[in-house]
This record gives structure tokens, sequence and C-alpha cells, in this order.
């Protein structure tokens, strides 16, 4: 009953030496190879308020879908214990690996090591392993973040993509099942303007690195280990035991077609920093999926979907009432 295909069909180019190997991969069928974009208002360029009718199998017109505006006022149990921290942990340790590709949509991260990154805790069901994270972003810091808190946006919003390997034999099923995934989003901000020297964040710093191999849309490029991305840099709270992972938590939806109401939604209540120049690099990513029309054509920017009715859903917190 669903599109997802796993379908790749790889041209691969060896690119300069046997070192430096880089993956093109016409990655098509991510989102079941119906095409839309993010085009907003513009009647027939396939946008978010056209995504249910591009594709009969999708879940874009539902009741819980997401992003939301968290309105803080109306968070419910604003109580420590309920739900407990969220616990991330990496096996071994070690530093993420895996392959960054530009599917036209976003700059995507796939975990190479499957099982490896476990999400518990925050009452979740089952623990949760991450499949990928990516990002959305603007194309000027006044908008690209897809959660808003209190009507406030953010330049650029991290989207960690965990599911559920206990209920579900794939991450495919997952994403079409009954809590089968959750996802952790982190909400950027860029320093004040008046401040010129941003604390650096060593995660990002090598994400807008890598970027650099997959500027050009279908682009893959493999992370070493001595690339790896360590993940708690990412998310500097969600590790640290002493320091408290304040987030909201509300069922939701995938953001992107088909917009399968399967997730259970954590968003950070910590705002760690970006400088201009990362979140520049994120700003280069060319692709001919994202917009159809208007200024942006030919770029990734500007990849985030408004915010849909909360339509009676809870939002529960952690986020101790002072
Ligand atoms: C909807 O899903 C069914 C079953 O997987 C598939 O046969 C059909 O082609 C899909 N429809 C579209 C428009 O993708
Ligand atoms: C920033 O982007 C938004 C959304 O596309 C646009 O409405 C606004 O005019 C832009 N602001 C500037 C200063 O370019």
């Amino acid at each position: 009953m669903h599109s997802k295909q796993s379908k790749l069909f790889p041209i691969i180019l060896f690119a300069g030496t046997a070192l430096f190997l880089k993956v093109h991969i016409a990655f098509s069928a991510e989102h079941g190879g119906t095409p839309w974009t993010y085009d907003r208002g513009i009647a027939g360029a396939k946008g978010p308020d056209e995504w249910e009718t591009l594709n009969g199998n999708w879940s874009c017109n539902g009741r819980k879908q997401s992003p939301i505006d968290v309105v803080t006022d109306q968070v419910m149990q604003k109580d420590p214990t309920n739900p407990p921290n969220l616990r991330l942990t990496v096996a071994g340790n070690k530093p993420i690996t895996g392959e960054i590709r530009n599917n036209g949509y976003a700059p995507t991260f796939f975990v190479g090591e499957e099982l490896t990154v476990k999400l518990a805790g925050g009452l979740l069901q089952e623990s949760y392993f991450m499949k990928q994270f990516h990002f959305h972003f603007g194309c000027n810091d006044t908008v690209g973040s897809e959660h808003t808190i209190d009507g406030n946006t953010y330049p650029i919003e991290l989207h960690m993509v965990f599911w559920d390997n206990t209920n579900y034999a794939t991450y495919e099923l997952a994403a079409q099942g009954e809590d089968g995934l959750a996802v952790v989003s982190v909400l950027y901000e860029l320093p004040m303007a008046n401040i010129n020297t941003a604390p650096t964040n060593n995660a990002l710093e090598k994400i807008a690195l890598l970027l650099n191999n997959v500027v050009d849309e279908n682009s893959n490029y493999v992370v070493t280990q001595s690339e790896g991305i360590h993940i708690e840099d990412l998310a500097p709270l969600l590790t640290s035991a002493d320091v408290a992972d304040r987030f909201y938590k509300y069922k939701g939806s995938l953001t992107t077609p088909g917009c399968y109401e399967s997730v259970t939604w954590f968003v950070m209540n910590n705002h760690p920093q970006i400088t201009e120049k990362e979140i520049m690099a994120f700003r280069n990513l060319k692709s001919s999926k994202a917009h159809a029309q208007g200024p942006n054509v030919g770029r990734m920017c500007n990849n985030f979907r408004n915010v849909m009715p909360l339509n009676g859903r809870q939002i529960h917190s952690n986020i101790v009432i002072e």
C-alpha cells in the first residue's frame, strides 16, 4: 500500500583517485518517485499545499501533521520527570560514519552501521535506532526551521530520524507504521549580530566541510572514520547526564511526502549556535527538485514545510516551571 521503493540506480563514477571515492547515485526513489517541491502559494508548482493531491498514498492532509508551532503557554505537564529525559547512546562511543547525500530535498547523512545509535527514554515504549539525520534551512537568516516556538523561526533545523527496530522489520515499514519513528529536532540559532565570535561546534563545522562534496544534486560522499561525526556534538545536551535535555514531545508526521503520521517528535528546547560560515555551506547546495519557480530555482534552501494545525493534540514537556 505504500509507494516507497528502495531501488537505487548506481552509476558509479570514480572521481579522482581510489582514495577519494565519490559515488553518484540517481536518487529518485526516496519519496516514492512522485515529484514535489517546497514552492508555497504557486498553483501547479507541486508545493506543500498540493502535496496531498500528488499521490493517493500520501497522508499530507491528515490531522496529526508536522511541523507545528509550539505554544509554550499551552504545553502540558511541565514536570521534570514526565516524560523523563531522553538517552542517546552510540555503540563504542565512535563517531558516526556512513554516507552523506544530496537528494535534492535535504543534505542527508545515512548511518553506515545499522543499529549503532540508540534513542531511549522520554517514555518511548521501545528503543529506536538512528537511520539518518538531515537539515532544513533558509535561503536567508529570517526563515529555515520547520518547527517554531511561540511563532519564532530559526535559520536551520536538524532532524535525527530513529526507527523502532523491535516492532518493524525495516525502516520503510516503520515510517508508515504506528509510532514507528522518533525524530529529535534541534533548532540552531546564529549568534547575535553584535557578537562576532561564535563558539565553534565541531560537528557542524565537519558537516559544513562534508557538504562541499555534495553540492550537486544526486551526489553522495562516503564519510570515513576520521571525518565521522560525534553525534553528541550536534545536540550537546542530549547525551549529558547532569544538564537536563529539555524538550517538547508530541505525536506528528514526517514533514515531507508521504507525511505519514508515524512520528513521536522531540523538539529540543536548547538552541546550539551555528556560524554564518557554516550555514553558507548549506545554502550553497544545489537542487532541481526543491523549487520549480521563483527566485530560488536551482537551490535547495528554503526546504521547509509551514507549520500545521495542532487539531487538539497535546504537547508534553519535561521543562520545569520555575
Ligand atoms: C500506492 O501504493 C500502491 C501499493 O504499494 C501502489 O501499487 C501504487 O502505485 C501507489 N500509488 C501511487 C500513486 O504511487
Ligand atoms: C528572506 O526570505 C524570505 C522567505 O523567502 C523572504 O520573504 C524575505 O524577503 C527574505 N528577506 C531578505 C532580506 O531577503
